[in-house]
């Protein structure tokens, strides 16, 4: 989790007080020191939220972790099943642990390798009323393809880190590759410009961009 700061520890008392699996979940990925990776509390309750505004049965996620957004948009009454796609290994058991733990499991269908080749196999089960986007930042306009060839009309692309740390207009990007900034933008203009979506971002941690398809 990032800096608990004053703004987002009230968001969290009063929209988004988690319970006590997801505490032991960020808990774990303190000590495996990728806590940073997982959506803040605040974000999660956006996801669900807009899951919910959607009205969505069917979402894909891109980018699983431990499974904290996933199973934040599996509580979403609305939604009957969620892919959650991982490529690495030992994330995949974990997250795989907590769903066990979860009141959802029975929503959850974690599959487990590089989304770039198990998304083909999604193609059938569509189309999908949201697809969430949060892994390599580089494969994200590969990803935002598959989404609008496979969002039902309506449907929501939801990416998060869409800012990348302010890279894309132009700050600290020396922390970012020339590739995954060239591809946010990508993102940006596909979202924003293309006439294919009605898009918009929202100003969170990191940016948070929604696209729905037109
Ligand atoms: C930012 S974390 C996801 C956090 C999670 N959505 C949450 O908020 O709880 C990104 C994850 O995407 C995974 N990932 C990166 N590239 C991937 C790929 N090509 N296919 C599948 N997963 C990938 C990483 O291993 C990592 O676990």
């Amino acid at each position: 989790m990032r800096t608990l700061d004053a703004r987002e520890a009230f968001l969290q008392k009063y929209y988004a007080n988690e319970n006590e699996l997801f505490v032991s979940l960020r808990n774990l990925a303190k000590v495996n020191k990728c806590d940073h990776m997982i959506v803040a509390p605040s974000e999660a309750r956006t996801l669900k939220f807009l899951v919910e505004m959607a009205q969505a049965k069917k979402v894909v996620e891109i980018g699983c972790l431990y499974g904290l957004s996933c199973m934040y948009m599996a509580s979403a009454p609305s939604v009957s099943k969620i892919w959650t796609l991982e490529k690495n290994q030992e994330n995949a058991k974990i997250a795989q642990s907590f769903f066990d733990q979860s009141s959802e499991k029975n929503k959850i269908q974690l599959l487990i390798g590089d989304a770039h080749d198990n998304l083909k196999q999604l193609n059938a089960e569509g189309p999908f009323d949201v697809v969430f986007i949060d892994a390599d930042k580089s494969g994200y306009p590969n990803y935002v393809r598959w989404a609008y060839q496979n969002l039902r009309v309506g449907g929501l692309v939801i990416c998060d880190n869409t800012f990348l740390g302010g890279s894309v207009w132009g700050e600290d990007i020396e922390r970012k590759t020339q590739t995954q900034i060239k591809a946010m933008l990508e993102v940006h203009e596909e979202l924003a410009q293309s006439g294919r979506w009605s898009a918009h971002t929202l100003p969170s941690f990191d940016g948070i961009t929604v696209g729905i398809k037109l």
